[in-house]
This record gives structure tokens, sequence and C-alpha cells, in this order.
């Protein structure tokens, strides 16, 4: 057991996660797969109800929306968007620039002169923001930049098409090509690992500390930074502390932030679903009331809403031995609220109310 039984709180009244958000002024929302909504009924009703942001988990990544040079598919993220334009909710576009979920044909494809391969990048985020630019609260303009245990002398991630094609600068002409389109949302740089109380992280959060200093030097137009959140307690050890000072330091560079694909995953937790429940409340209280008690954080959304389609199951480092799915979301595979829900409902509201902008 890591932290105290959850006591389920016995909420005066029965607000979604969504009221709770909109009364204090804050996002709480989740990540969407648009085959699901408006054929899963009950997974449709929750991410109405208990949402008032969506992000795409993966129908807005180039793998997706440019399967060919030119030819682009927008259907799954176009439904995504309409879904909530009907349920007047808002939505961040993730991701523009991205190590991973690109089209087979771009690694040849930036075989070109420095001139072309910008070309490649700044097309497509021209092309994307056209799209929905005006529909955005922000953007997850470049993901996943950092990597310290790989060879760059600056902790950058070098198994990057992007950083192999452009270096570091790839970040500036990503978030310059974004500003021109962007309108009023909010440029975001998203990465995970940068909140826990173990080595490697604090390496990532220095790293991306350095990264911000040189960006905002070369006037590069970051607007927000993104903490993914994906906790793991049975791994990395969560000390509030540790990720407040991290907070206060994005605070110095005038970021917003937010916890943008917030789940825990309890892969090596005890075998009793009732223990890891209590133990992921826990943990889930403690990282939002020190997530929310920044001034710069906006909000929360997590990576999904249901364990029936979380991504920890699917991923052989973070899948349960014993084969059970993962229950790192606030509802469970038969959509039933766990002690989970009753932590973030609580965090939502202990936290200060932010001032309308
Ligand atoms: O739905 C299609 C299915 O119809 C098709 O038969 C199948 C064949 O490939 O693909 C299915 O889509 C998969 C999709 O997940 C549906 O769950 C994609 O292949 C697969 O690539 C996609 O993986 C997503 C991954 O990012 C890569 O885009 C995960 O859902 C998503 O949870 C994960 O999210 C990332 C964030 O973007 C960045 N932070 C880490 C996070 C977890 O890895």
């Amino acid at each position: 057991m890591l932290g105290l039984p959850w006591p389920r709180h016995g909420f005066a009244d029965s607000r979604s996660l969504r009221e709770r958000a909109d009364a204090k002024g804050l996002v709480f929302g989740c990540a969407v797969k648009s085959p699901q909504l408006g054929t899963d009924m009950p997974y449709t009703d929750l991410i109405a109800t208990q949402a008032n942001m969506l992000v795409h988990e993966y129908e807005l990544k180039r793998k997706n929306v440019e399967p060919s040079p030119g030819q682009y598919v927008f259907a799954g993220a176009d439904k995504a968007m309409n879904f909530a334009a009907d349920n007047g909710q808002a939505v961040r576009g993730h991701t523009l620039c991205w190590f991973q979920a690109n089209p087979d044909w771009l690694e040849d494809a930036l075989m070109v002169p420095v001139a072309q391969r910008e070309q490649l990048l700044i097309s497509y985020i021209d092309r994307v923001i056209d799209r929905y630019g005006s529909r955005m609260q922000s953007w997850d303009v470049v993901n996943e930049v950092i990597e310290p245990q790989q060879a760059d002398w600056n902790g950058m991630r070098t198994d990057n098409p992007w950083w192999r094609a452009l270096g570091e600068r790839h970040i500036d002409i990503a978030f310059h090509a974004a500003k021109e389109k962007a309108g009023e949302a909010k440029l975001y740089l998203n990465d995970y690992s940068v909140e826990n109380d173990v080595r490697w992280n604090e390496d990532r959060r220095n790293t991306t500390l350095r990264l911000l200093e040189r960006l905002k030097k070369r006037d590069v137009p970051i607007e927000g930074y993104g903490i993914q959140g994906h906790l793991k307690p049975y791994r990395d050890r969560f000390e509030p502390e540790v990720f407040a000072k991290f907070l206060r330091e994005l605070e110095g560079f005038g970021l917003q932030v937010m916890v943008t694909e917030f789940d825990v995953a309890d892969v090596d937790g005890p075998a009793d679903p009732a223990e890891r429940d209590a133990d992921i409340a826990a943990v889930t209280k403690s990282f939002l009331d020190t997530a929310l008690d920044s001034p710069a954080c906006a909000g929360v959304l997590c990576w999904g809403i249901t364990d029936e389609y979380s991504w920890l199951s699917d991923l052989e480092k973070y899948k349960r031995a014993d084969g059970t799915k993962t229950r790192g979301l606030p509802y469970d595979d038969q959509y039933r609220p766990k002690p989970m829900w009753d932590a973030i409902a609580a965090a939502l509201d202990a936290a200060p109310a932010r001032v309308p902008t």
C-alpha cells in the first residue's frame, strides 16, 4: 500500500467532473478515440458529461492525417471536432511535430536539401492549422523532444527524424510556423516523466529547463508547457514538493501549464484491485492538488476516460502480469466510477478558482 486507503468521498452533490471544473474556471477533459464516439453509447455519454475539453488520442497525428505525401485525411479528427462542437467542449490539438506516428514515407522524403526539409514541416503545420486553427484552445506544436539518455550534449532526443533533418532548430521552425496561423490558440511544448522524485525525471526536468532558456533566448513563440502526467507510482515515487518546485520554475518562464495526458499505471501493484484503486486515488489527489495549486496550471486532461480503452493495457511495459486491465482512469472497464474519480473531483473542488481571462 503506497498511501492511506482513500476514503470514498461522500460528495454532497452529484456534479460531474466537467461541472466541478467549470465552477473553478479549470479545464478537465480527456483524450478520445473517434470510432467509439456515437457507437459505444456509455463511452459517448461519459465523454459528453465529464469533459469540458477533448484531445485526439491518435487521429490528429501525421501518420493518420497524411498517409501519402499531400493526401490529407481528416475524417477521424473531424468527427471528434464535431462532437466537441455539438457538446460545447474545447479541443486541444495533439500533435503537429513528433518523432513517432509519422507516415512511413516521411524519412525518405526528408533526404532533400535543408530548405525542402523545412518546407515538409511548415506545409504540414499550415495545412492542419488552416483546417482547425480557430477552434483549438492550444496545440502541442512539438511533442517529446528531449531524451537525456541519448547522445546529444543538450539532452535532445536524437532518434527523432526532425532532429536529424534540422537539428534543435526544428522546434523554432515549428513554433514560428504555428504562430503565423494559430490565432488565439496557445502554443505548447509537451513532454513526459518530469514529475517524479527519481533521478531520471530530475535529469529530464533540468534538460527541459535548459531547453526553455534557449528557446526563450531565440524568441521562439512558446506559450505553454504540457506535463503528460503518466504516473507509475509502483515504479517512480511521486513527491509533491519536487513537482511543485518544477511548476514554480515553469511559472518563471511565463508559460501556461496543463496536465495533458494524465493516467496512473498500476503495473507492479498489489493483486487486489481495491488496494490498487486506493493507492491510485491517493497519488491522484496528491499529484492534482500540487498541479492545481500552481496559478499557471489551466487544468487536467486524462489520457482516456475508461479503463476499457486505455493504452496502458495494450503496452508490454505497462501491462499487468496477471492479465487484468490497468485501472488508471476515472472509470473502470464497466464504465463505473472508481476512487480515482473521487480523487479528481476532490482535487477540482479544492483547487483555487481561476480568474476568468
Ligand atoms: O484504430 C486502428 C485500427 O482500426 C487499426 O486496425 C490498427 C492497425 O494499426 O490501428 C488502430 O489505431 C491505433 C490507435 O492507437 C488506436 O488505439 C494506431 O495503430 C496506434 O498507433 C495508436 O497508438 C497511439 C499512440 O499514441 C501512437 O499514436 C495510442 O493510442 C496513444 O495512446 C498514444 O498516445 C501517446 C501520446 O500521443 C504522446 N504521449 C504518450 C502517449 C502514449 O504512448
